[in-house]
């Protein structure tokens, strides 16, 4: 028993293990990691225990295929799922993860009353809201990462574009994880201006769309996989802002109850993450173009859940 925060990570496949590796990396916790494949996630928890001495970690991890080990976690991240495959619809995904993430939440909210969930399991704004629904929890302890992620790779690219460190550089991207995801130039800056004060519209354009594209571009060179680096390096900046409680102002999926006129429903949105979660949404004006394009996002997104009948 240490005094340490226990943070699990339920799915020990590609972005699993990677959280796991940056979460003990920045000592922010013990590492429980759990999967239903045997050996995997025992396997892995050892084999990065084993990189401890070289990384100067002293955080424990255990791996399991159950979840007794995950009893009394501060922090759950949910990786568990199944990548689409040839051949299966995007409704079948939905169904299927639908399935695996809810008896996933089932057995951790019974043993963690307290925790606080971060899904990561697609389709992201699906998977957040059935999380949330399953778990009974306060919707600010149910939240989904999508935006760090989105706005992360909008980051890159415009560091990459003006020759820039990425660290001048911040970015918004609002809405569902999806083609309807809606990158914000207005409110991306270098060291505090503006882009639309940087570069001409087709250049801009050209990085929204590569951004809204973002995830298909590394399927299109990983072929067996989508990414895992940039999501898991996501997760855990969540998973830090909120055991850490730094009040950081991250976009994420939250849960919206009037805000941006939205009721009933998780999409992206920026929120300050403290130790209690989602401590507030923070409503940022946006332009008649900007709020349509948010619209149809959240249509896209409430079709969605609104197949798996919650
Ligand atoms: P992966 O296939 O490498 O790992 C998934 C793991 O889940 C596998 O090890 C599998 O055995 C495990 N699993 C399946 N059913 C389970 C269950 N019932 N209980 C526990 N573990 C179970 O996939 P990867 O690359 O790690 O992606 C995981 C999920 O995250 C996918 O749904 C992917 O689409 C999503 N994703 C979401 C992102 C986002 O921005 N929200 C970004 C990247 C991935
Ligand atoms: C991504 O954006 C697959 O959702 C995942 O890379």
């Amino acid at each position: 028993m240490t005094a340490r925060a226990k943070i699990t990570v339920v799915g020990a496949g590609n972005v699993g293990a990677s959280v796991a590796q940056y979460a003990v990396e920045k000592e922010l916790g013990d590492v429980v990691l759990v999967d239903v494949v045997e050996g995997i996630p025992q396997g892995k928890a050892l084999d990065l225990l084993e990189a401890g001495p070289v990384h100067g970690y002293d955080s424990l991890l255990t791996g399991s295929n159950t979840y007794d080990e995950t009893a009394n976690s501060d922090i759950v991240v949910i990786t568990a799922g199944l990548a689409r495959k040839p051949g299966m619809t995007r409704d079948d995904l939905l169904f299927k993860n639908a399935e695996i993430v809810g008896s996933v939440v089932d057995q951790v909210v019974a043993r963690s009353r307290n925790a606080i969930l971060i899904l990561v399991t697609n389709p992201l704004d699906a998977m957040v809201q059935l999380a949330w629904k399953k778990s009974g929890f306060p919707a600010g302890r149910v939240i989904g990462m999508a935006g760090v992620l989105d706005s992360a790779r909008f980051r890159t690219f415009i560091a990459r574009e003006l020759d820039v460190s990425v660290e001048n550089v911040n970015a918004f991207v609002l809405g569902g994880h999806g083609d309807s995801m809606v990158p914000l130039p207005r409110y991306s800056t270098v060291a505090g201006i503006p882009i639309t004060d940087l570069l001409p519209p087709d250049r801009i354009q050209a990085l929204v769309t590569r951004t809204a594209n973002g995830g298909a571009e590394i399927v299109n060179y990983l072929k067996t996989g989508s990414a895992y680096y940039a999501p898991a390096a996501s997760a855990v900046e969540m998973v830090e802002a909120i055991l850490k409680d730094k009040k950081k102002i991250l976009p994420c999926a939250a849960y919206l109850n009037g805000q941006y006129g939205v009721h009933g429903l998780y999409v992206g949105v920026p929120v300050k993450l403290g130790r209690r979660g989602v401590e507030q949404v923070i409503e940022i004006k946006l332009t008649a173009d900007e709020q349509a394009a948010f619209q149809r996002s959240v249509g896209a997104v409430r079709e969605l859940v609104e197949k798996l009948k919650l």
